[in-house]
């Protein structure tokens, strides 16, 4: 039997899982493959560190030239993540013809349309399904399944560890803090895991996709971005009660021929299908004009979820290898900054007991002076004496939300309002 030689860049929780994923079925990928897979060279920073799964002898190394110059490699999984070194490695191997399979969104939202020529132009394929969404195989349905209908909207929960945090926080109550601690034991978090709550990791996905759904997209950079850093476990709860969940969403849509790019904590009703997309879960919507609206959900990070979008590559180029992938359209499209499209908007402020009252009059009157509507209200209690109370506006523009709380911290000195997270268009108000 021949063999496939393999080499895998990164052992943390994916390459573990790419291993793991090859152990558990290698004589299913061998007897469909008619070949032995064999990870000849496994890359690390550091080489005393104990590791979860049994490599053949010699194989695990910290020199990326021992990988170089390891003869006849078919393939080469790149879980190392990170823009550099990975970028300058990547280039090595597909300029060499050998194939590339990588989880790194990162590189891909950077570099991808680069390294996709540099491999075409070399005879090997780069294969990126696992950099979005993990297990959901997206990329794959877009690049293969919608290459003929129009797609205006791609949206959706691009983060498994924000959800899993935002998920955790309301059911749990526990602090933002010691649920992040569990979503980087659990192997979600990215290395430096202000990319997950900063929504920056959302921004590298969102690039992905709208390149495979609109043929250009904004760089990460450029997309409005907000992460969840902010969001309070009483934001949670207040929302709760009042129908909603905090979701953080991300958007592109094309609006008269611009697209308009948003990553932001959205409230979403109960009864949104994305509501209860809970956990590490992802979900991705196509919004298309043959298809009409396409939902793709599940394991979105982690050890198994990641390594099956990885292998399924893997698979995928050992059985086609001479496949050449094109983009349907290559066209510039000019981005929509957003200057404060109107939607409704949540707010919430902290009270005593006794001043609640008072100050919930002093924002009725600046409501009423900026004709404001409020929509919904509600309260939770903190603790003894103190009150939080959420609301809210329907349609006004960012900026006079702003000026409402600056409005309401001049009169009521002792309160701030807090959050401004906006609510889904989904919403449907019943006054
Ligand atoms: P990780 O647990 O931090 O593992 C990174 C691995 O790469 C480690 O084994 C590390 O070596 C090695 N490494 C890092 N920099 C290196 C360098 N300069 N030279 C040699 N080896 C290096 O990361 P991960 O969570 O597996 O993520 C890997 C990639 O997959 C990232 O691009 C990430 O965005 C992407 N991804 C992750 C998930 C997920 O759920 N975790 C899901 C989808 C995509 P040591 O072990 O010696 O430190
Ligand atoms: N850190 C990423 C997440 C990993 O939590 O979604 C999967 O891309």
């Amino acid at each position: 039997m021949g063999k496939i030689k393999i080499a895998v860049l990164g052992l943390g929780t994916v390459g573990t899982g790419v291993v793991k994923g090859i152990n558990r079925h290698k004589q299913k990928l061998e007897v469909s493959l008619g070949k032995e897979i064999e990870i000849r060279k496994v890359l690390v920073r550091n080489a005393q560190k104990k590791r979860d799964v049994d490599l053949s002898p010699g194989s695990l190394t910290t020199f990326i030239d021992d990988v170089y110059i390891e003869p006849d490699l078919d393939a080469v999984i790149e879980v190392m993540g990170g823009v550099h070194p990975t970028y300058s490695y990547v280039k090595e191997f597909l300029s060499k013809g050998i194939h590339v399979i990588t989880a790194n969104k990162a590189l891909i939202a950077l570099y991808g349309p680069e390294l996709t020529r540099l491999a075409r132009d070399n005879g090997a394929q780069l294969l990126y399904e696992a950099s979005v969404g993990a297990a959901i195989p997206v990329i794959h349905t877009l690049k293969h399944c919608m290459r003929v209908n129009e797609i205006s909207k791609i949206s959706g929960i691009l983060n498994g560890t924000t959800n899993y945090i935002l998920t955790q926080m309301l059911e749990r109550n526990c602090s933002y803090e010691s649920i992040l601690k569990e979503a980087q034991a659990l192997g979600y978090a990215e290395a430096d895991p202000s990319s997950d709550v900063e929504g920056f990791d959302a921004a590298n996905k969102l690039t992905i996709l709208c390149r495979l759904c609109f043929g250009d997209s904004p760089l990460p950079g450029e997309i409005k971005r907000e992460g969840i850093t902010n969001i309070t476990n009483e934001e949670l709860q207040l929302v709760n009660k009042l129908g909603y969940k905090i979701k953080l969403i991300a958007t592109a849509e094309q609006v008269n021929g611009k697209l308009l790019t948003d990553i932001s904590p959205t409230l979403l009703p109960l009864e949104h299908p994305l509501s209860s997309v809970d956990d590490v879960l992802n979900a991705v919507s196509i919004t298309a004009d043959l298809a009409g609206e396409l939902t793709f959900i599940g394991k979105g990070a982690g050890e198994l979820p990641t390594a099956s979008a990885i292998l399924e590559d893997l698979y995928s180029i050992l059985q086609f290898p001479m496949e050449t992938w094109n983009p349907s359209y290559h066209r510039k499209i000019e981005l929509l900054h957003d200057v404060g499209l109107e939607t409704a908007w949540f707010l919430h402020f902290n009270s005593t007991l006794s001043d609640n009252a008072q100050d919930l009059a002093q924002l009725t009157y600046l409501l009423n002076r900026q004709q404001l509507l409020v929509n919904q209200t509600t309260q939770v209690s903190i603790d003894t004496d103190l009150i939080s109370n959420g609301l809210i506006i329907e349609s006004s523009t960012p900026q006079t939300i702003e000026l409402l709380k600056r409005q309401f911290s001049r009169v009521v000195t002792a309160r701030k309002i807090e959050g401004n997270v906006k609510v889904h268009e989904h919403a449907i108000f019943s006054s």
